[in-house]
């Protein structure tokens, strides 16, 4: 796959199952991720990836957080827990926020952003699929704590990533005229 392929047909796979990346394709991906554009070089994320049986681990926050919320019925309790083991790997990426006189919270949030976005493009590279879901554990407050998210923390989402099962679906490219403007010549 050439690389204006993989920007152009950039995709999300929902299904997921095994095989899932090897450790040595983890960590290429986690170093895409870790490329991502990122001023005054803060570092400012964290990447956990929990994969086979260590997805329990996150299954375990998950299902504490909806028995902890009170606007989650006992199927959404249920559900908790079954979410990481929708695809064999995820991986949780947070925000992790410094202070710093010329970088706003705003733009480190960016780069953890930027740093699923490579990760995900990265596994399609290897062969897999991946999607980036975020969902109301993102925000959650016992999720927060579990990971020990400080004011200005915040999970920029869970990439789920796997072998892609079924049909693969790219969008139709949008229209430039819709939200592009080309200014001069
Ligand atoms: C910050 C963020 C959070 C997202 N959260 C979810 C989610 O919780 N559930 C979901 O189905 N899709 C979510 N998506 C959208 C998918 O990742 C995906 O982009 C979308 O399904 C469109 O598919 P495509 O990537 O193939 O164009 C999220 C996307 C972003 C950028």
């Amino acid at each position: 796959m050439d690389a204006i392929d993989l920007l152009l047909n950039r995709h999300s796979h929902a299904n997921l199952a095994a095989p899932a990346p090897t450790q040595e394709e983890l960590e290429i991906i986690v170093q895409a991720g870790l490329r991502a554009p990122d001023h005054a070089h803060l570092r400012p994320w964290r990447f956990i990836v929990y994969q086979g049986d260590g997805r329990q681990e996150l299954a375990d926050i998950l299902e504490r957080a909806a028995i902890n919320n009170p606007d989650l019925d006992q199927a959404a309790i249920d559900k908790a827990p079954k979410m990481p083991f929708r695809a064999p790997v995820v991986i949780t990426v947070i925000a992790k926020v410094s202070a710093h006189p010329k970088v706003p919270p705003l733009e480190q949030h960016l780069s953890a952003g930027c740093a699923v976005m490579a990760m995900q493009q990265a596994a399609l590279v290897l062969g897999y699929g991946g999607i980036w879901r975020s969902g109301v554990y993102a925000t959650d407050p016992y999720v927060r704590d579990a990971f020990e998210l400080a004011e200005q923390d915040e999970i920029v989402g869970f990439l789920y990533l796997g072998t892609a099962q079924g049909e693969t679906r790219i969008a139709a490219m949008p229209l430039l005229d819709k939200y592009v403007e080309f200014i001069g010549d």
